[in-house]
């Protein structure tokens, strides 16, 4: 085993700042990370054990146990338990022979649960080996697993391909992409290089200009202004980075997959763009663990633009003007995707976010200046390149310039993505997707807001509804708090990166809190402490996660107060939610007593 793990770290030359790297190609060697390769690591890498070890116990993917030769992740998000979760995690239990969380006896099959993996549009879904299967149903469960116990290689598996869709239509990285809308931005036709052309005959400032006169706003979710970000990070000293965020973890969202698997060179080409504005040679996309099956097709995308001379040395024939990209995987963690817990991780760290200021555009990527921008952003950069800032302009809405892209998944006759113009009325959004009998709609994940009927006349703007592109409906025969805002809230519990004790304590007293209205114990105190704990979880936290993890619990109070109303029991306006019973009990029993109250 040494010798193979030493043979993994000199692949990354002995480098602790990519230790998830190693840890990754670990993983994947053994089905688990041993502690004697956690030893070796240490050693090769100039770390301590405790470094090694604080780095893999923070995601996901990365375990101390194996996980099964065939590793099953199910997903579990609201979406997911809509379409049948339940039914199909309980036949792979029932098929497998063990439950979840656990591995059959003979090291065979491992079952496990995981956030989004970026696939609601086709849910139930899980990853298998690195291999996605969707739309799931306890019959195909039946047939996956004979097929594991039968021990074929699971890309050989017939639910494998697209569930039975033509194999043709299964873009490259074997997923089924449902672009239901194409707009002018990210999916109109173009000349790739065109942008990298052009740059010849533009200095850096005038591409950040032109950026600026753009408009564009980041479509991570932020919004804040790309050309500006842009600006202060050429303005600052030092070697200079471009990260790309490809972490797509908000539930619900998967327009970042469909962009890599249909359009990645546009992406690539922007973040060399930006490279030339802010002058940096070095691009990282930042893609989450939970693609790592697009890898073979991103790395050879990466090699045919080198080829063409559109990565490189003296791109286009611009003298001086080196970028390249390389790919970093993520490890399984929602919270990677805000920014400075990115750079954290792909610096081989866990995925903390970091205090601000400074902002990474000042000290970011090993202390140096960096751009971290979404992936949507980027692509529209090469459009805004070839066909100027005027003519994006002329798209969208007062504050929000261009189109935008939407993962729409839930309640509705056509699940996918959409390109649409900001400022669209939901209503509207709600009639193109073939939605009926619509409930409530979540704006922008989790972390966005739930609303219903009433403001279905918004518009999807920074200035009036922003997101980051998930949209997940939810028609009337959904339980609003019982199904969905739990899981939302399920989900921030087991994502906090626990740094931030509201983020880490409140939210799990808000879920203690929910289940005891759920189960009838609930009083109209409840609601308003509901509300009060989750305002505070906005002021109390460092970064975005822990500040929106309260949304739900907010948002369906502001919108849905009847919904918690019905819930509870009326003629009581307050209990101090103390049970004396079930206090005693575990020294009752260790005194062996029953509780005489
Ligand atoms: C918990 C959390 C998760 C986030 N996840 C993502 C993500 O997956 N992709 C993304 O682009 N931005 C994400 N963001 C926002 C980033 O911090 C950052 O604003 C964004 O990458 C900047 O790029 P943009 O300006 O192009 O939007 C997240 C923020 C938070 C607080």
């Amino acid at each position: 085993m040494r010798t193979t793990v030493k043979s993994i770290i000199e692949k990354y030359n002995n480098d602790k700042t990519r230790l998830m790297d190693i840890l990754i190609d670990v993983q994947k060697e053994f089905g688990f990370i041993p502690d004697e390769a956690v030893e070796v690591i240490a050693e090769g890498c100039g770390l301590s054990k405790v470094d090694v070890n604080q780095t893999l116990s923070f995601y996901h993917f990365f375990t101390k146990k194996p996980v099964g030769e065939y590793a099953v992740y199910l997903n579990n998000s609201a979406v997911a338990e809509m379409k049948g979760f339940a039914s199909v995690a309980k036949a792979f239990e029932e098929e497998a022979g063990c439950a979840f969380g656990e591995v059959t006896e003979d090291g065979k099959i491992g079952l496990h649960e995981t956030a989004c993996i970026g696939m609601s549009d086709q849910e139930p879904a899980a990853i298998i080996n690195n291999v996605v299967f969707t739309n799931l149903t306890p019959a195909k469960v039946k047939e996956i697993v004979g097929q594991m116990k039968a021990g074929k290689d699971v890309k050989e598996m017939i639910s494998a391909k697209g569930d039975g869709k033509n194999a043709n239509e299964l873009i490259n990285a074997e997923v089924f992409n449902n672009i239901r809308k194409k707009g002018e931005v990210i999916f109109s036709d173009y000349e790739i290089g065109t942008a990298l052309k052009k740059l010849g005959t533009m200095n850096p400032e005038e591409v950040i200009d032109e950026v600026k006169a753009s408009y564009v706003r980041g479509r991570g979710g932020a919004g804040f202004p790309t050309g500006l970000k842009w600006e202060f990070c050429r303005k600052s000293e030092g070697t200079r980075y471009v990260l790309c965020n490809a972490d797509e973890g908000e539930p619900g969202t998967f327009k970042e997959r469909v962009i890599l698997t249909e359009v990645p060179k546009l992406l690539f080409e922007g973040m060399a763009v930006c490279g030339y504005a802010i002058g940096s040679k070095v691009g990282i996309l930042y893609l989450r663990y939970e693609y790592k099956y697009l890898e073979a097709y991103l790395e050879n995308v990466l090699a045919e633009m080198r080829a063409s001379n559109l990565l490189g040395k003296n791109i286009q024939g611009i003298e001086g003007f080196d970028f390249d990209v390389r790919i970093q995987f993520g490890g399984g963690a929602y919270v990677c995707g805000e920014e400075s817990a990115l750079i954290e991780s792909a610096e081989g760290k866990r995925g903390e976010p970091r205090n601000r200021p400074p902002f990474p555009v000042q000290k970011g990527y090993m202390d140096s200046p960096t751009v971290v921008n979404n992936v949507e952003t980027l692509c529209s950069i090469v459009k805004i390149m070839n066909k100027g800032s005027e003519w994006f302009t002329m798209m969208g809405s007062r504050e929000s310039a261009g189109t935008k892209l939407l993962s729409i998944s839930g309640d509705c006759k056509y699940p996918g993505v959409y390109e649409i113009e900001w400022g669209l009325r939901v209503r509207d959004m709600l009639e193109m997707v073939g939605a009926e009998d619509v409930q409530a709609v979540q704006v922008g994940g989790p972390s966005g807001v739930m609303i219903g009927p009433k403001d279905f006349k918004r518009t999807i703007c920074f200035e009036d509804l922003p997101t980051g592109g998930s949209i997940m409906i939810f028609n009337n025969e959904r339980k609003l708090i019982e199904d969905v805002v739990t899981n939302f809230t399920d989900f921030f519990i087991e994502e906090s990166c626990g740094s931030c004790v509201p983020c880490r304590a409140i939210t799990v007293l808000l879920r203690q809190r929910l289940q005891k209205i759920i189960d009838g114990n609930g009083v109209m105190s409840d609601i308003d402490e509901l509300k009060d704990w989750a305002e505070k979880l906005k002021v109390a936290n460092r970064c975005g996660l822990g500040q929106t993890a309260g949304a739900p619990v907010l948002t369906t109070i502001e919108n849905f107060r009847d919904k918690y109303e019905a819930l509870v029991q009326k003629d009581i306006d307050f209990d101090s939610g103390f049970d004396l019973e079930a206090s005693v009990q575990a020294s009752c029993a260790f005194v062996d007593r029953t509780p005489n109250l």
